[in-house]
């Protein structure tokens, strides 16, 4: 099996003695946020999972980077960055902290005095975890720098795959997110080539109920976490149900896969709906234990319960690091899903906000 960690490493000896170079050069990407249907909680070492997860990427939700880097002769870290065209403190702190871990896959950074611009297209604080399009985004850029300066990486898979390495570095969902459709990331006995270490697309064949799938995020807040997912998956070290969910995760990694080849969207839902609600059980039941959910969380799911039940429609619900309920579908429903949100959900929401997204092909 490939040891990433290593072979990133060795090239990073390659990477080095870049001479100067006159002028500005700019390289940008667009990367897009993803929802996990079974959930990467608790982690150890430096990001690697406890248990493998598989999520979809989304279309609509994601960040576009720009950077622009010169070449300058002292040898330090030295970046600005700008979130939505203002100088954003906060992120800045996590971004030098991140850059700094590259520092050593890339050792030629050093070197560049990096420009740094940000946009996401979801509005700020609408309650969707922006991390993992915005480290991506960024490990993108890096990848697409050392392709300019070193000729490297000309390979898309290759490419791709050190991105999504770089970007589980920042943030273990940006791994996923390097990926368009359904995407795996961690180790699972059931499928070749899978890895703690990177992302790939889902080697399995989409049955058509699934492969236009949509996504209706519904806000019931939109502030700000009570607690960091970092924090979160630290408190899975010490957690009573912590082996039993590692085995849960790897065996619903199997069923999953399994329903979205065949099409057994009962499965499906029930899988997806058991993971959200195990991620929250599993908050609730640390220590200290943490909820993030609330009232108009609750009312969703059963009214999302009621209308399957009553319509006998494909729809199934999962769950973020947050209160906001994502209600998933097939495309062929579109219309009778809005109407039923319209009816039903929208009141629910926060300012009566949801957005609307799908799976990104
Ligand atoms: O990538 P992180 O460290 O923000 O953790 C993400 C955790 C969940 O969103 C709850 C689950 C997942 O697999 O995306």
């Amino acid at each position: 099996m490939v040891k990433y960690e290593e072979k990133y490493r060795d090239e990073a000896l390659q990477l080095t003695g870049k001479r100067s170079f006159d002028g500005t050069f700019t390289v940008k990407h667009r990367s897009h946020s993803n929802i996990a249907l079974v959930k990467y909680w608790g982690k150890r070492n430096y990001q690697i999972p406890q248990n493998p997860s598989i999520s979809f990427t989304l279309e609509n939700s994601v960040t576009d980077t720009v950077i622009k880097y010169r070449f300058k002769k002292e040898r330090w870290l030295s970046f600005d960055f700008y979130f939505e065209g203002t100088a954003n403190e906060y992120f800045a702190g996590r971004i030098r902290k991140y850059l700094s871990v590259l520092q050593t896959y890339f050792p030629f950074l050093e070197n560049l005095h990096l420009t740094i611009s940000s946009t996401n297209s979801f509005p700020h604080s609408s309650g969707i975890a922006s991390s993992a399009s915005a480290m991506s985004a960024l490990a993108l850029c890096i990848c697409s720098i050392e392709k300019k300066l070193f000729g490297t990486l000309r390979d898309e898979k290759k490419f791709l795959t050190k991105a999504s390495f770089m970007a589980r570095l920042g943030s273990g969902s940006a791994a996923r997110s390097v990926f368009p459709g359904f995407v795996l990331w961690g180790e699972s006995t059931a499928v070749k080539g899978s890895s703690d270490e990177i992302a790939i697309p889902l080697p399995v064949e989409i049955n058509d109920t699934f492969s236009d799938i949509r996504d209706a995020i519904l806000i019931t807040s939109a502030g700000k976490k009570k607690i960091s997912s970092s924090a979160g998956h630290g408190l899975m070290q010490n957690h009573p149900f912590a082996q039993a969910r590692y085995l849960q995760a790897n065996e619903n990694i199997i069923t999953l896969m399994s329903a979205l080849t065949t099409g057994d969207k009962d499965m499906f839902t029930h899988i997806i709906e058991n993971e959200a609600l195990t991620l929250h059980s599993l908050m609730m039941s640390s220590n200290p234990g943490f909820t993030l959910l609330n009232e108009r969380t609750w009312k969703i799911i059963d009214e999302i319960r009621n209308f399957r039940e009553k319509t006998g429609k494909f729809v199934a619900f999962t769950l973020d690091a947050g209160p906001n309920v994502h209600l998933l579908y097939p495309g062929r429903d579109k219309t009778a899903i809005k109407e039923f949100i319209e009816q039903k959900v929208v009141g629910l929401c926060e300012n009566e906000r949801w957005i609307d997204d799908g799976i990104k092909p």
